[in-house]
């Protein structure tokens, strides 16, 4: 990317989040002021000239960071700015219904490269255009505004369809049909039928009912399942009783979508991995009773590198409400 001057930052984030994420830089000591301030968009002024590496800063609150050029009158100057500062593609996203969102444009689905020069036009009013760029990089959303603009379908009982296909797309996450994930927490299982769909077999462990269009999937025997199709099996226990049996061979995702608490959820991420060393994934959703939680990010993320795993990012969602997902690789 072109280096230029500005010592102005904005980031997108969920409506209702801007103070968690004005709290979590302040915890992060990064001597970033906040400015001005809309819903779903909150701008920072840097103390020095912020360079490239600035924006590597993993804030869980901000699905996407980036240099600010300032404000604009229409969307054609911001457009303009962006040329100029060399964007090599340009993304646009909205405040709308109630959500900050990303653009519809067919950029959305473009892949991008490691280091390429993204720009984005935010549009907060009908003469209020904000430009700002940033460069891609791993587990850095490829999507405007970090939203792949998902609806969920109709067959799925759940919401939390939404949280896993956004998590995938969000991170790029490569799944292969030879995975099997165990998933705490998983009735109804809007979870488990984004992965049977994707070909992934999944133990569920919940000792609530799964919904009818899951069950089609079960199997009591899984050893003797086709093993070009994906199963499911439901082990109808609370996580802390299940077992190393329960979870037989070669689980290679951990995941948790319990209502409890993230130190709970953490603690049985643990035991899992260590009843499964093949285990090379998590994905797991932290439901918070406030975002001001967030002062204890370090302290998750801590534990989660004392399991064994090396990536970790901790992340809003556009789908979430109050919670955050932790995404780490062995
Ligand atoms: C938000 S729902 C999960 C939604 C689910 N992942 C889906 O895809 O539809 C939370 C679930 O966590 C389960 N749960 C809560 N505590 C649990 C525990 N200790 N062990 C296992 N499941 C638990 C509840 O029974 C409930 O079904």
């Amino acid at each position: 990317m072109k280096s230029f001057e500005s010592e102005y930052l904005f980031a997108l984030c969920n409506p209702g989040s801007e103070k968690a994420l004005k709290l979590e830089v302040e915890m992060m000591s990064l001597e970033w002021r906040p400015s001005y301030q809309r819903r779903g968009f909150v701008t920072f002024k840097t103390d020095s000239q912020a360079s490239v590496g600035t924006l590597d800063v993993p804030l869980a609150f901000a699905r996407r960071l980036c240099f600010s050029f300032g404000k604009f009158k229409t969307r054609e100057e911001a457009i303009e700015i962006l040329k100029f500062e060399a964007a090599s593609v340009i993304h646009h996203a909205r405040f709308h219904e109630r959500k900050m969102q990303g653009g519809s444009q067919a950029t959305s689905h473009q892949k991008l490269e490691e280091y390429q020069s993204v720009g984005t036009v935010v549009e907060l009013g009908s003469q209020e255009f904000w430009a700002g760029m940033h460069c891609h990089r791993s587990f850095l959303s490829p999507y405007p505004a970090g939203d792949s603009g998902l609806i969920m379908p109709d067959h799925s009982p759940s919401r939390a369809w939404l949280k896993l296909e956004e998590v995938a797309r969000f991170f790029d996450i490569k799944f292969s049909p030879l995975d099997i994930v165990v998933e705490l927490g998983c009735a109804p299982g809007g979870v488990v039928l984004a992965l049977l769909d994707r070909g992934i077999s999944v133990i569920g462990v919940d000792p609530a009912k799964m919904a009818e269009a899951v069950m089609k999937s079960a199997t009591t025997n899984r050893e003797h399942t086709p093993s070009d199709r994906a199963w499911f099996f439901h082990c109808r226990k609370p996580a802390a009783l299940a077992s190393k049996r329960d979870l037989g061979q070669g689980v290679t995702w951990f995941m948790s979508d319990m209502n409890q608490s993230p130190e709970v959820v953490i603690k049985e991420c643990a035991r899992f991995c260590k009843m499964a060393t093949t285990i090379r994934g998590a994905i797991l959703t932290l439901k918070l009773t406030d975002l001001h939680q967030i002062a204890d990010k370090d302290k998750w993320l801590y534990s989660l590198a004392e399991i064994g795993f090396t990536k970790i990012r901790l992340q809003q969602l556009s789908v979430h409400h109050k919670e955050l997902v932790i995404f780490a690789l062995k």
